[in-house]
């Protein structure tokens, strides 16, 4: 399906809201980079309309779409195949309609987060040494299971209600272990990473509460939020010296694939995409 360069393709992404939505601006900008015939459109569905939304796809000429806010979960219970990745995340952001108007879900957020660690530290190894993951919803469900297929074996999940990141703990297994809030700073000691998946430091949030005086100055820390492009968190681990990764990264690597299932190439990041993605802040 994605083979056909001259064939009229739409592919969009469906929240509620979702007029903030940065993805047309990436996938529109490969669209035209590629010289595909196509567009990228933002579809504003509510979550008592997202069956019929998605049934209709196949006969409205599309070759998939991104998920947001509140989909990723539902979703799941609407498609005819689901990759295993997304299983074990157990959310999609991704759904590629197959050429016999099946639909397909699939998880690039991983994907995405990991490849935005290898874009800044291309020698990067996750079974280096111990991983903290700060929060346990469904942003650190999709970055724990792509660490882990990265050969993770010591992640330090850290999250406010403890007893959510026991239950994360139990359904990884060995790799994953469930530290109590209070004990930041010994999750902290030694570590290789440390990952904030909490919405602590978004814009309108207030920053996280951690000291960073246990952590490594050799540690890579890492923030999936890209508004602002430069948390409280980074901006303190710089400081200190760590190299820090910024959310947009993530933003920009999970589009990736999901472009390629749909149009059948594989996008590259450029410094022109980039800036058109950063005058959008
Ligand atoms: P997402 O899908 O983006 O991961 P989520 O599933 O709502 O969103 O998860 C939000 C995460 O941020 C949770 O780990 C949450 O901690 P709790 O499990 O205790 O709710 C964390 N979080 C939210 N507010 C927080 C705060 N004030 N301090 C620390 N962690 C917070």
């Amino acid at each position: 399906m994605g083979s056909d360069r001259s064939q009229y393709k739409l592919a969009g992404v469906m929240g509620w809201p979702v007029a903030h939505s940065r993805s047309p601006v990436i996938h529109n900008h490969w669209i035209a980079e590629h010289q595909l015939v196509g567009a990228y459109v933002l579809l504003p569905v509510q979550a008592q309309r997202l069956q019929q939304a998605l049934r209709a796809l196949p006969a409205l000429g599309f070759a998939g779409c991104n998920l947001t806010i509140p989909h990723k979960v539902e979703a799941m219970q609407w498609v005819d195949h689901l990759h295993p990745m997304a299983k074990r995340i157990g959310a999609i952001n991704t759904i590629v309609v197959e050429p016999d108007g099946s639909l397909t879900g699939k998880n690039t957020d991983g994907f995405g987060y990991m490849q935005s660690l290898l874009d800044v530290r291309p020698d990067w190894q996750a079974k280096a040494g111990p991983i903290v993951v700060l929060g346990a919803g469904g942003a650190a469900r999709a970055v724990i299971a792509s660490l882990i297929e990265y050969g993770a074996t010591e992640i330090r999940l850290l999250n406010r209600t403890f007893s959510k990141a026991q239950e994360l703990s139990q359904e990884f297994g060995i790799p994953v272990q469930a530290y109590p809030w209070e004990s930041r700073d010994d999750a902290l000691a030694n570590a290789n990473l440390l990952v904030n998946t909490t919405n602590q430091g978004m814009h309108g949030e207030p920053a996280l509460d951690i000291a960073l005086n246990a952590l490594p100055s050799t540690a890579l820390v890492s923030d999936i939020i890209y508004v602002p492009i430069e948390t409280p968190l980074l901006a303190a681990a710089k400081v200190r010296g760590n190299t820090t990764i910024n959310g947009l990264g993530m933003l920009l690597n999970q589009a990736r694939p999901a472009f390629e299932s749909w149009f059948g190439v594989r996008p590259e990041i450029t410094p022109t995409l980039l800036a058109k993605v950063q005058a959008t802040f």
